[in-house]
């Protein structure tokens, strides 16, 4: 072919080799690609395609979570822009709505189950059965996880549970048994309720599948999955600075597990109770007494706790506080004004949008932080978002205006309880 249009191979030679000469090397891959009919894409991007290097493929390795329960723990913590720069602390908080399930409780439902699992109480796709009684997130982890892991959920609760954590709870698939508010010496109370719907099943031999009763307030499983997570990772976080824990207690797992772990680190640390109205721990911390004024005989209410908050405050000693409780330092009570203002607060000046218990936790870490003075780090917990709490503690927050916010922090918190040691410069030992 050559020969016969008259080019020499000699010739022929000559000018690809100065064509390949003249050319940069991108040009040469190209020309060698589109001569070979691969598509060129790295001529797409200035300079070329990057190779993933193999310390990445490591991190790719080790980022991919393995189902829901692998979603759960290593929370963010967040520095709260507006209570730090109105107190002179660095209030952090453990965004623990960034948990799967949206809340704390998904690491106490983990921890529960596979610890039942352990000990061969929960067997996966056997019909086994998780009970528990909550009014709170607890179900809601706990009807995800059994998902999960093959087992089905039944959870009790009272019957004004807010509709939107039912709704959730049953398109999770879990039983819903909704029993009227009563004292926990009531058989028929939700919790007791849960308890003897699991001995039912476990009674009954003609029944497929075993029950379990989770027992969120006496199973130490609780506090321990805190212990081994939540405390750690604060401790990480923040580089082991930690001056100040401030957390509500509803079973108490969460201020028990932190504080345990955090104060054998840092001694010194505080651990301060946030409270709501007619939970009996905050005199139970301050004065050794379990009482609260809104439970004083004829004045009791309904319900057991009778406050907006959902999640926190109690009226007895349960397990998982009791193993903590020596280690809290002290207590502030929240009034529901303040933790509503609180929560229109936090949306206002940071965009945060919380839950109810969260926004107790917020007034009480500002408030101790306004107590011991500027320079300090406290911690705080954001429990759950606000989405939960739509149909009562959001509604009665009201509305929020476009305008941009203009309250400040003494606007809105009650300080008569904290002037008298107001900005008194506290130590507080790292
Ligand atoms: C929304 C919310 N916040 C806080 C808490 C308190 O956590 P703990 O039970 O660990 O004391 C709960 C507990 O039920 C809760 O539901």
């Amino acid at each position: 072919m050559i020969g016969r249009i008259g080019v020499s191979p000699q010739l022929l030679l000559g000018f690809s080799l100065g064509v390949l000469l003249s050319a940069s090397y991108s040009e040469i891959c190209s020309i060698l690609s589109r001569l070979l009919g691969v598509r060129d894409d790295d001529s797409k991007f200035e300079g070329g395609k990057i190779q993933m290097t193999s310390e990445e493929a490591e991190v790719v390795k080790k980022e991919i979570r393995v189902g829901v329960e692998g979603l759960i723990g290593n929370t963010p913590l967040m520095k709260i822009k507006s209570l730090s720069d109105a107190t002179g602390c660095e209030i952090l908080a453990k965004v623990e709505m960034m948990n799967p399930g949206g809340s704390a409780k998904d690491r106490i439902a983990l921890a529960i189950v596979e610890r039942a699992e352990a000990e061969g109480h929960l067997r996966p796709n056997s019909g086994d059965v998780v009970y528990e009684g909550t009014s709170g997130s607890t179900g809601i982890s706990l009807a995800m996880i059994c998902r999960a892991k093959g087992y089905r959920a039944h959870i009790c609760l009272p019957d004004d549970t807010s509709t939107e954590k039912v709704d959730l709870l049953e398109k999770l698939g879990a039983e819903v048994e909704k029993v009227p508010p009563a004292s926990i010496v009531d058989k028929r109370q939700y919790v007791n309720r849960a308890r003897s719907r699991a001995m039912e099943r476990n009674n009954d031999e003609s029944i497929e599948g075993r029950g379990l009763f989770a027992d969120q307030f006496e199973n130490e499983a609780n506090w321990k999955a805190h212990y081994d997570h939540t405390g750690p990772e604060i401790y990480r976080q923040t580089g082991g600075h930690v001056d100040v824990v401030v957390a509500g207690a509803g079973t108490g797992g969460t201020i028990s597990g932190v504080s345990r772990y955090l104060k054998r680190r840092l001694p010194d640390m505080k651990v301060v109770l946030a409270d709501p109205p007619g939970s009996g721990l905050y005199n139970k911390v301050k004065y050794g007494v379990m009482f609260d004024i809104m439970e004083r005989e004829g004045t009791r209410r309904r319900h057991q706790v009778d406050t907006l908050v959902e999640g926190i405050g109690i009226n007895r000693i349960t397990r998982n506080f009791d193993v903590g409780r020596p280690l809290v330092d002290d207590a502030i009570r929240v009034t529901d004004e303040e933790s509503l203002a609180m929560a229109k607060f936090l949306v206002e000046h940071d965009g945060l949008f919380v839950g109810s218990s969260t926004a107790v936790n917020c007034v009480a870490a500002a408030k101790f932080a306004l107590k011991i003075g500027p320079g300090h780090t406290i911690v705080t917990i954001i429990c759950d978002s606000g989405t939960r709490h739509l149909s009562k503690f959001w509604k009665a927050v009201g509305p929020i205006s476009g305008e941009l916010a203009a309250s400040s922090l003494e606007d809105i918190l009650d300080l008569s309880s904290t002037t008298s040691t107001s900005r008194t410069n506290t130590p507080v030992n790292r």
